[in-house]
């Protein structure tokens, strides 16, 4: 058992944590079926974006999962339900992966003012650094989208925006 640091959250912080946690790993699971997807549709520029978000969010729900066991607070792991794996078109999968972030977004938020309810400081603190994180999450994929409806029917395009994200981060080779 690690030390136990002062002020470990309430219970109803550490549920709503434990539950953070599984929805971080849904994030993780939802992005890497929108990467297989893509993976088919022969853009792997996307699918390599996607596994990207993949790793991020895999990293979001460690980053909750250290801060229960570091307040000594006990983890609790739930089962995942199984994520989409068609889709209409890549506009879709763009706006599914921001409808996803937004719900995401709201869940911080209801954490965070359970933390300020039960004057639970630490947590607060913890959760800034992911509410900055959500701005910056639904902005990229926000510009993606507009770069997409620019693009609109535009195979080209399409296929450049491809190469362009294919640029991104060290992610999934
Ligand atoms: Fe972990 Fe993209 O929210």
């Amino acid at each position: 058992m690690p030390t136990k640091v002062e002020g470990l959250p309430t219970k109803a912080v550490q549920a709503a944590i434990n539950d953070q946690i599984a929805k971080e790993f849904y994030a993780s699971y939802l992005y890497l079926s929108m990467a297989a997807w893509f993976e088919e549709q022969n853009l792997p520029g996307f699918a390599k974006w996607m596994r990207h978000q993949h790793d991020e969010e895999r990293e979001h729900a460690m980053r909750f999962f250290d801060y229960l066991i570091d307040a000594g607070a006990r983890v609790r792991l739930q089962g995942l339900d199984e994520p989409p794996a068609d889709f209409k078109g890549p506009l879709h999968v763009m706006e599914a992966s921001l409808a996803h972030e937004k719900k995401v977004t709201a869940s911080i938020r209801t954490i965070y003012e359970l933390a300020v309810k039960d004057k639970d400081y630490a947590t607060q603190l913890m959760l800034q650094w992911f509410i900055k994180e959500q701005q910056e999450e639904e902005k990229s994929v926000g510009d993606v989208i507009a770069r997409m409806k620019l693009a609109g029917d535009s195979s080209a395009a399409l296929l450049f925006l491809d190469n362009q994200l294919g640029q991104r981060g060290p992610a999934a080779e």
